[in-house]
């Protein structure tokens, strides 16, 4: 983010504090239980939002030297992805040519070459078919026709981008449009090293894991007595970037902070910084961190998503000390995160699964779920994919 754009979100918050207002919707919305859970609803994110449009699977430093592997599922997609010897990261279905069984079954690692389990056909790490190990058998096969299926990747601001449509061409900085894109821009000094990731899955829609970051106003509620103290209730900033988004949580160290002459303002560390990269990730952009949230529909459950999780920080921990802030960091993310607002989440689902409520609210100051919502909304019906079976 550029000084200009930080000083005007600066202004921008200390006008909301001043009116005692937050960012508002011009209307309350309200949005039907069907938008939000049910097979038919899930078949057609799955086909719209998760095969269509450009998905972030990992930091790049979750594979930061040549040979690295992570094997991902992106909404039943089964992934490899390699950093390769010329230092590029490419992304392949993780399925072996020869009679598709799972290639790699480590969820990470380091290789030379990867090795199908069944009849040992290997690829490199570039994804060409070194061998077919019995070369009379597979006589007339040509092997630069049975590499691993390649999916249009590219890193950019220190995440790996995908599309998962072979053939298609992938352009991240347009997908962004150009005022996020150099916001952005700034990240990747913060997410060289990826401290700790974690994956687990969750019963609840994907949908609501993203809407747990999307309005703050719920910190003095739920989170009274962990991270609720730390900001000012029902205080935020909002700009859209559709269908992306940036959500701004205000500190209560902020006040203070605007006491000082305009040349020492900072929206770090009054401040953290929410991005909703659609549909499906959220960035937090703390004064030295970046979390990096991804949610994705289970590939075996219309009632479940898997959760990706990764702490990202500028370097390796050099002292104790750095070793321990960053495990104090972990803890609280695990607390309340997961213990209060998953375990809420879980709950919404539950209820609304049962249908017994016809829709919910979204707030005036729930911009942020309003917004997300229309865009959703809007993408399935652009695509207007025909929902068979
Ligand atoms: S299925 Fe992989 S080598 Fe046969
Ligand atoms: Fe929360």
């Amino acid at each position: 983010m550029d000084r200009t754009t930080e000083l005007a979100v600066i202004d921008e918050i200390a006008d909301l504090l001043a009116r005692g207002s937050t960012a508002m919707a011009p209307d309350v919305a309200h949005v039907p239980f069907t938008d939000l859970v049910g097979s038919e609803r899930l078949r057609a994110e799955r086909a719209v939002l998760f095969r269509e449009y450009p998905l972030v699977i990992a930091p790049g430093s979750a594979v930061p030297e040549v040979g690295d592997f992570i094997t991902e599922d992106m909404a039943g997609l089964p992934l490899l992805v390699v950093r390769g010897r010329d230092e590029q990261v490419r992304v392949f279905l993780n399925i072996c040519r020869h009679r598709g069984n799972r290639l790699c079954g480590e969820k990470s690692g380091n290789r030379r070459v990867f090795s199908c389990q069944y009849h040992a056909w290997t690829y490199t790490r570039e994804g060409a078919c070194r061998s077919v190990v019995d070369g009379d058998g597979f006589a007339g096969l040509d092997r630069e026709d049975y590499g691993l299926i390649e999916y249009p990747a590219q890193e950019r601001h220190g995440l790996i981008w995908m599309l998962p449509q072979r053939g298609g061409a992938l352009d991240v900085a347009g997908y962004l449009g150009e005022d996020l894109d150099a916001e952005l821009s700034g990240y990747l000094q913060h997410t060289r090293h990826a401290f700790r990731s974690t994956h687990f899955e969750q019963p609840f829609n994907w949908k609501f894991g993203v809407n747990t970051f999307q309005e703050l106003f719920h910190l003095a509620f739920l989170h009274k007595d962990s991270l609720g103290k730390s900001f000012i209730s029902n205080l935020s900033s909002f700009r859209s970037y559709a269908p992306h988004q940036r959500i701004t949580v205000v500190r209560s160290t902020f006040p203070d902070m605007l006491t000082l002459p305009e040349a020492e303002r900072s929206l770090f560390p009054h401040c953290t910084i929410v991005y909703a990269l659609f549909p499906n990730v959220i960035l937090t952009w703390q004064l030295d961190h970046v979390e990096l949230w991804r949610f994705t529909p289970s590939p075996s459950s219309d009632d479940t998503c898997d959760v990706g999780l990764w702490l990202l920080t500028h370097q390796v921990p050099q002292t104790d000390k750095a070793q321990q802030h960053w495990e104090r960091n972990w803890d609280i993310v695990s607390r309340t995160v997961f213990d209060e607002d998953f375990a809420t989440m879980s709950n919404i689902q539950r209820n609304i699964r049962t249908g017994l409520l016809d829709e919910i609210v979204y707030g005036r100051n729930e911009i942020g779920l309003q917004d997300y919502h229309a865009q959703i909304t809007g993408a399935l019906r652009r695509y207007e994919t025909p929902l068979v079976g």
